[in-house]
């Protein structure tokens, strides 16, 4: 699954559009789990509506293409998503499970719901069965599907919606922040139960939203860090932990493993300024007025998609990743440039053996 070049704006009283989502491309490859994550107000949850096709009317797609396996739509027009991709190829997980179950209806009713919307001539008594049996076997108890939402716990209800929405093992499983409402074991039975769907193979790929990077460390196979609209990096897992490039990744990081979590959840350590007004973005890199690295290039010319050179996949959109790169590559190119004067100086003259006459 994939999108490319996503463009999505909120339109405003005032007419200026937030640009919420701001040329986005990004894929997600079969068997993986790919975190997003940055502060509040980067366009995670936009970015979540479109790739799970939930998005509000309020929602301008002004631009892309969105794929699934040989499958392509202009996204511009929503209407045209075929009905049946809708929680078929792709689902939705969203923060509180309370909002996408009805609090007058049992459990039992939203799974009923859940398959009857793609296979209507489907009896209440098989659909609940298939029910139960997805709950067996993810060792989950099957008696919540007698329960309404709020005799569960929210650990237990957000469990629930996952095993539920992914009745019908959609291609991919959009999670968006699904455990920040919820305690540290509730967060981790989640996590396990998500790598369980995976394991089993109800669901092939996950799209894992948060801002709480540290929980990425144990779920995702690699990490897109969005800043105002945009991925300023992605890549594995290991890289933008160990080894981030971006200088918004390595304040992200940094504060991520501070010990007080209102640094780590909620403030930035070492950037000054706040995430711009996404009505009118600074101009060149977005993240310039908070960056000490800015060049006079930053403040006005978008950055490039610099490689990332150890692992060959991935990225970071910056300036200064791609002026360390060259000077990386100019010393490469002078040591080697040194051995091979070197070498060619000394370099033993070996007697060649005249090459062989066919046939001899
Ligand atoms: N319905 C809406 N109307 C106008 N602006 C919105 C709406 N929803 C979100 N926004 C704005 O879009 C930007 C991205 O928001 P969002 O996607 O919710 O980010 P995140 O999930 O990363 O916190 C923010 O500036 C937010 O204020
Ligand atoms: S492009 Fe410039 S301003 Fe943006 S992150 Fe890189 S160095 Fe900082
Ligand atoms: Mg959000």
């Amino acid at each position: 699954m994939w999108v490319s070049d996503l463009r999505a704006y909120y339109g405003t009283r005032s007419g200026d559009d937030v640009k919420a989502v701001d040329g986005v491309s990004l894929e997600v490859r079969p068997g993986e789990v790919v975190g997003i994550a940055g502060e509040s107000g980067c366009g995670k949850s936009t970015l979540a509506s479109v790739l799970s096709l939930t998005a509000s009317s309020s929602l301008k797609i002004k631009g892309g293409e969105f794929g699934f396996d040989d499958r392509t739509i202009e996204l511009n027009n929503l209407s045209k998503v075929p009905r049946d991709w809708r929680g078929k190829m792709v689902a939705l997980l969203p923060q509180r499970a309370m909002n996408s179950l009805n609090p007058t209806g049992r459990i039992r009713d939203f799974a009923y719901d859940v398959i009857n919307a793609h296979e209507p001539k489907i009896s209440r008594r098989d659909a609940i069965a298939r029910a139960r049996e997805r709950l067996e076997s993810l060792s989950l108890p099957a008696r919540v599907l007698d329960s309404y939402p709020h005799q569960l716990s929210g650990g237990m209800r957000q469990r629930t919606v996952a095993v539920i929405s992914t009745l019908l093992n959609p291609t991919v499983l959009i999670a968006d922040e699904p455990s920040s409402a919820l305690d540290v074991s509730s967060q981790k039975a989640l996590v396990e139960l998500l790598k369980q769907l995976m394991a089993q193979g109800y669901i092939t790929r996950i799209v894992f939203i948060t801002h709480d990077l540290p929980l990425l460390g144990n779920l995702a196979d690699r990490i897109a860090i969005m800043y105002a609209g945009k991925i300023v990096e992605i890549g594995s897992t290991r890289q933008i932990v160990d080894r981030p490039e971006h200088p918004y990744t390595k304040s992200l990081i940094a504060s991520a493993l501070d010990p007080d979590p209102a640094i780590r959840l909620h403030r930035i350590e070492g950037i000054p300024g706040a995430p711009p007004d996404l009505r009118d973005p600074p101009p060149g890199c977005r993240f310039h007025p908070r960056c000490k690295y800015a060049m006079d290039i930053c403040t006005r010319e978008e950055p490039p998609h610099v490689k990332n050179l150890t692992t060959g996949d991935g990225y970071a959109a910056c300036w200064w990743v791609q002026r360390n790169n060259d000077h990386a590559s100019a010393g490469i190119a002078a040591v080697n440039a040194g051995i091979e004067g070197v070498t060619s100086e000394r370099r033993p003259t070996i007697p060649l053996r005249p090459a062989q006459a066919v046939g001899d």
